[in-house]
């Protein structure tokens, strides 16, 4: 039997978080043989909430699970974090943009960086998700100086995951047909998910789709799919957000199998202004990842990325006096 790992989630009374604490307690995560110990966060007037999630998790009697702790505290809900899901945050309604809630949630992410800062694993890996989830993680990184940035990242593969489905169902294939997706940039409206890179079953996705489709259907309706659920279900993506979240966590843990997108700290790769946390196309093994280099960027794809780069210049800027 392994050692247990302490995985933290926060927001843990919330809707990502009643499909996330599940399946990472079933074992989705970091795979069936690796015992786990809960440690969530929410504020304190959802602490009774909270206490519900927790008798549901003890009802399902989960092997792998050793421990659960529920608290209102970062302190403990960070002490020796192997692992931090950063869910905690207020989501977007109808007709807001996700950077609209920069003010609303950008606190919650220095307070959360100084306490992974202090209390957490030195090897903690840290995924954020609550919005504006790149420029949080941002913020939760710079507040953790005495760890390595690159152990903080930002959620993009429900972007690659939905880019996925989408061209799957325009050829007639399956997902796991789909190879070399790639979504940069931001989570919001600007990120560009690039096809130029990706193939269906062996064969270039150019070759398959027509370019109009591509620009004025597949691109529009990948950057507005969050938008997309807002409007059908009157709230935000919960059970795909968390299905993204483990993906995520699982390769960065384990490996994947071949590009994912990820929201990394930038190192100036593809011209990229160093620092701000942009999606990369990376490949993870051994436990890290590294971001995929020397691929053509043509013109169309020049100007998206430098699109989507300015908008996470922009909500630096904004917020400047959180970055310490
Ligand atoms: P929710 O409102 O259902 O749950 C959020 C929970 O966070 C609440 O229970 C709240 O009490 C808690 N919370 C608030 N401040 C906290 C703090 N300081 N510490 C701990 N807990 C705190 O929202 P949700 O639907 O679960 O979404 C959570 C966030 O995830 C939102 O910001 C949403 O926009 C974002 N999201 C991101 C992606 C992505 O792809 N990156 C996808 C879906 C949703
Ligand atoms: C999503 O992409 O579904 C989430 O970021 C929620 C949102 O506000 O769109």
């Amino acid at each position: 039997m392994k050692d247990p790992v302490r995985i933290a989630i926060t927001g843990a009374a919330g809707q990502i978080s009643y499909s996330l604490a599940f399946r990472i307690a079933a074992g989705d995560m970091l795979g069936p043989d690796q015992p786990v110990i809960l440690q969530l966060l929410e504020i304190t007037p959802a602490m009774d909430a909270l206490q519900g999630v927790v008798m549901e998790l003890n009802d399902c009697a989960f092997p792998l699970v050793q421990e659960i702790v529920a608290t209102d505290d970062p302190n403990v809900a960070f002490k020796d974090a192997d692992f931090a899901l950063l869910v905690g945050a207020r989501p977007r309604g109808p007709g807001m943009e996700r950077k609209d809630l920069l003010e609303a949630n950008a606190a919650i992410f220095s307070v959360q960086g100084k306490a992974i800062n202090d209390h957490a694993s030195r090897d903690i890996r840290v995924l954020v998700v609550g919005n504006p989830a790149n420029t949080n993680a941002l913020i939760a990184s710079c507040n953790a100086p005495d760890l390595d940035p690159g152990q903080f990242t930002a959620m993009m593969r429900l972007d690659h995951n939905r880019a996925k489905s989408q061209l799957a169902e325009k050829t007639g294939k399956h997902v796991t047909d789909v190879e070399k997706m790639i979504v940069w940039g931001n989570h919001s409206a600007t990120q560009y998910p690039d096809l130029a890179h990706c193939s269906v079953a062996g064969t270039p996705a150019f070759d398959l789709v027509e370019r109009d489709w591509y620009e004025n259907d597949f691109i529009p309706t990948v950057q507005q799919r969050g938008a997309a659920i807002i409007k059908a279900r009157g709230a935000s993506s919960a059970a795909s957000a968390a299905s993204a979240a483990i993906d995520h966590m699982r390769d960065w843990a384990l490996g994947s199998d071949g590009i994912v997108s990820m929201g990394i700290p930038s190192d100036g790769s593809y011209g990229v202004e160093p620092g701000i946390m942009f999606s990369y196309p990376v490949i993870c093994k051994d436990g890290k990842y590294e971001i995929v280099q020397g691929l053509a960027v043509d013109a169309f794809s020049q100007d998206r990325m430098k699109a989507t780069e300015q908008e996470l210049r922009e909500e630096r800027a904004a917020v400047e006096h959180l970055l310490g």
